[in-house]
């Protein structure tokens, strides 16, 4: 009987203890803000070094009657705390999720930021333009390299080594074999060697001379054109750049052909057409003449063939060459060259 009331007294004040912890564990749970702080509630009571682990290691300080009555209050209460534990982070995330939901709120109907969008440069422009209309005369395009061997920029377009024809264009070169393309019309050579007749390029492209004040860059754009094939004639050179010129300008007013020379072509012309800017009349741009020289051209020189091993007896051809710059400016009333390498995005948003 002595025994069972002292069992009794140490029984009800494990309890006193057991429940102390619980109501303070509660109030903890009760109290925490968020999963974290909850997190620290768990090991604050049933961590490793927590106060409900503390005292279930007491256990073993209890009699053999004692330790199944406590142990179970101990478990009992440790459910509790953990299933109120649980419900509690339960109800954490999802105030949680809520409240991201709320905050990072995307409104799907607002418009989407623009980016910025630049625009085409004027000398991408004219190149287009002029690739789609020869594109629609059946020409396809064709593209060498800007660093180029002397043989193709030269030698093989009939410029033999020391001919003064080279001093026309002032040329940077790498070495002695080696330049920086003077025009494009070393493309012509180059589409020749790689294909037999018929041919119908066109060749837009960088080029450079070493030549620069207020209407000569250094750098600065061309377009060459090859057309070869049984029966070619100057009639159909001068045709070709008429519906081309009309269809670039937009006027009906044609071309004409001036005689000139390149080591390349026989015969040559410079090709004029009338002054966009006058109309013909005569005004500052044109200086009073009503034309603007806009290219050169001429038939294949039958020692071109020859170099790409061409039968000039069977075949014949034009080619022709014009400066892209020279045509932005016309085409766009451009009254300065440099505008076209400053890059200024003022001057380029207007086109
Ligand atoms: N390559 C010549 C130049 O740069 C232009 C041209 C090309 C002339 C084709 C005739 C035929 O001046």
């Amino acid at each position: 009987m002595k025994h069972s009331h002292s069992l009794f007294l140490k029984v009800t004040s494990m309890r006193e203890q057991l429940q102390r912890m619980r109501d303070a564990a509660l109030q903890s749970i009760e109290q925490a803000d968020g999963e974290s702080s909850l997190q620290d509630v768990r090991v604050r009571f049933l961590g490793r070094k927590g106060e409900l682990t503390g005292l279930m290691k007491g256990l073993g300080a209890l009699s053999p009657e004692e330790r199944p009555i406590v142990g179970q209050l101990v478990n009992t209460i440790k459910d509790e705390i953990e299933s109120c534990l649980e419900s509690a982070l339960t109800s954490a995330r999802e105030q949680e999720i809520n409240r991201r939901l709320q905050t990072e709120r995307i409104d799907v109907t607002l418009p989407g930021r623009r980016l910025p969008c630049g625009t085409r440069h004027p000398i991408t422009l004219v190149i287009e333009e002029v690739c789609d209309i020869f594109a629609g005369l059946g020409f396809s395009v064709a593209e060498g390299p800007e660093i180029e061997h002397d043989w193709y920029n030269f030698e093989a377009l009939n410029f033999p080594p020391e001919h003064p024809a080279r001093d026309m264009q002032d040329t940077f070169f790498v070495d002695n074999n080696l330049l920086l393309r003077t025009h494009t019309s070393p493309v012509q050579i180059r589409t020749m060697l790689k294909q037999k007749p018929p041919v119908r390029i066109i060749a837009p492209g960088t080029v450079y001379r070493c030549d620069s004040d207020a209407t000569h860059s250094p750098m600065f754009h061309q377009i060459e054109g090859l057309m070869v094939d049984k029966g070619v004639t100057f009639g159909d050179l001068k045709g070709m750049l008429t519906v081309f010129t009309n269809q670039l300008f937009g006027q009906k007013t044609g071309v004409r052909l001036r005689p000139s020379f390149f080591p390349f072509t026989e015969p040559s012309a410079e090709v004029d057409i009338a002054c966009v800017i006058c109309g013909g009349k005569g005004c500052r741009v044109c200086k009073q003449s009503g034309w603007l020289e806009i290219l050169g051209a001429g038939m294949v020189d039958p020692e071109v063939y020859r170099h790409v091993n061409y039968d000039a007896e069977e075949i014949s051809g034009f080619a022709f060459g014009m400066g892209i710059e020279r045509i932005a400016m016309l085409k766009y009333g451009i009254n300065d060259m440099r505008l076209l390498f400053e890059n200024d995005v003022r001057f380029l948003r207007q086109f």
